[in-house]
C-alpha cells in the first residue's frame, strides 16, 4: 500500500513551530505582521485570502486586509504597495494574483520590497534562490521540500522529474531540489515522449494544472509522487473518470456538485511508494509556508 504524505498533519506540525517563534517574539516585544491585498471579488481567491488571514489569528500574527475594487489602476496599487514598504509594523505582503488584466502584475511584484517579499515572486529573491541562498523561497515549493523531509524521504541522488515550469511551482520546486542534491529534469508542454521521462523519477512533481494528466503509465512503481495540482471538476463523465466506486467523492460530489482533482490520476497514485492526496495534501502547506515566511521575514528585518 502507498504511503500517503498527510499535508494537514504537516502543516499543523509547522504552524505549531510557528506559533512557538511568535511568542518567543512576543516577549521581545515584536509582532510580526502580514498586509493582504485582495483586488475585486474571484470567489476562489477570496476563500485563499480569507484562509490566509484567519491562519494569522490562529498563531498570534497581526494581520491587515486591503479590497481594492476590480477597477483598481496600476498606479494605485503601486502606491499601496510603497505605503506598506514603509510601514515598520507590515513585515509582509502578499498580492493575491491573478490580478484584473489591467494592473501590470510584475511591476506591483516588483515594486514590493524584497525583505517583505513572503510569496518569494521578487526578482531579487528568485536571484537568491537561484544562487542557493534563499531568503524567502516561493511558500508552494517550499512546502514541498518539507512534505519530502518530514516524510523521511530521501532527496540527495535521487531523480526528481518536475512537470511544469511556472515561476510560481515548477522552477522554484526544480531549484530546490536540486539544493537538496537531486538530479533535475524539468518538463514542459514541448517535452517529447514525457512518460519515458517521467518513468525514471524517484520523486515525480506535478505541477500542470491539467486534471489527472499523470496517467499509472507514466509513473515508476514505488515513486514518491507529489501532486501539486487543484482542479475543480464538475462535470459527471469525468468524475467517473477519475472516481467511479468511489463512494467518499461519490457523497462530496453529490453534495457539492463539484469535486477536486489533482494533475495526477487517481489510478497512478495506487503504483507510487508515497504520494501526497488532492485534496490535503501539498495544498495546506502553502498557508503554513506564507506564515513561516511572514514570521522570517519579521526576523531578519530586525536583524535577528
Ligand atoms: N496546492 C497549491 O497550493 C498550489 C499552488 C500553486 C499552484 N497550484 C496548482 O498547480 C497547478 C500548476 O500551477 P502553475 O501556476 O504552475 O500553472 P501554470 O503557470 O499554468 O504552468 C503549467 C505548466 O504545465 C506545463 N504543461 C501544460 N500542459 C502540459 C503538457 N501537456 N505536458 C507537459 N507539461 C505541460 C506548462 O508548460 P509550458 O511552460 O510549456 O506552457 C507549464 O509549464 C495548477 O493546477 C494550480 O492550481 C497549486
Amino acid at each position: 500500500m502507498p504511503k500517503i504524505l498527510d499535508g494537514v498533519a504537516i502543516a499543523a506540525a509547522i504552524q505549531q513551530e510557528v506559533a512557538e517563534e511568535v511568542r518567543a517574539l512576543a516577549s521581545q516585544g515584536i509582532r510580526p505582521g502580514l498586509a493582504a491585498v485582495l483586488v475585486g471579488n474571484v470567489a476562489a481567491s477570496e476563500i485563499y485570502v480569507r484562509n490566509k488571514v484567519q491562519s494569522c489569528a490562529n498563531l498570534g500574527i497581526f494581520s491587515e486586509l486591503i479590497t481594492p475594487p476590480a477597477t483598481v489602476t496600476t498606479g494605485e496599487m503601486l502606491a499601496l504597495v510603497a505605503q506598506l514598504n514603509a510601514r515598520d509594523e507590515i513585515d509582509g505582503i502578499l498580492i493575491q494574483l491573478p490580478l484584473p488584466a489591467q494592473v501590470d502584475a510584475k511591476a506591483l511584484l516588483d515594486a514590493v520590497d524584497p525583505a517583505k517579499d513572503v510569496d518569494g515572486f521578487h526578482p531579487m529573491n528568485e536571484g537568491r534562490l537561484l544562487a542557493g541562498r534563499p531568503a524567502l523561497a516561493p511558500c508552494t515549493p517550499a512546502g514541498i521540500i518539507e512534505i519530502l523531509k518530514r516524510s523521511a524521504i530521501p532527496i540527495s541522488g535521487q531523480h526528481a522529474v518536475v512537470v511544469g515550469r511556472s515561476d510560481i511551482v515548477g522552477k522554484p520546486v526544480a531549484l530546490l531540489l536540486l539544493h537538496e542534491n537531486a538530479t533535475v529534469t524539468i518538463c514542459h508542454s514541448k517535452t517529447r515522449d514525457l512518460g519515458a521521462i517521467t518513468r525514471q523519477a524517484d520523486i515525480l512533481v506535478a505541477a500542470i494544472g491539467r486534471p489527472g494528466f499523470i496517467t499509472p503509465e507514466m509513473v515508476k512503481p514505488g515513486a514518491t509522487v507529489i501532486d501539486v495540482g487543484v482542479n475543480r471538476i464538475t462535470d459527471r463523465a469525468e468524475f467517473d473518470r477519475f472516481f467511479a466506486g468511489d463512494a467518499k467523492r461519490e457523497a462530496t460530489f453529490a453534495r457539492r456538485g463539484s469535486t477536486l482533482v489533482g494533475d495526477v490520476h487517481p489510478k497512478a497514485f495506487e503504483l507510487a511508494g508515497a504520494y501526497t492526496p488532492v485534496p490535503g495534501g501539498v495544498g495546506p502547506l502553502t498557508i503554513a509556508m506564507l506564515m513561516a515566511n511572514t514570521v522570517r521575514a519579521a526576523k531578519m528585518r530586525r536583524g535577528l
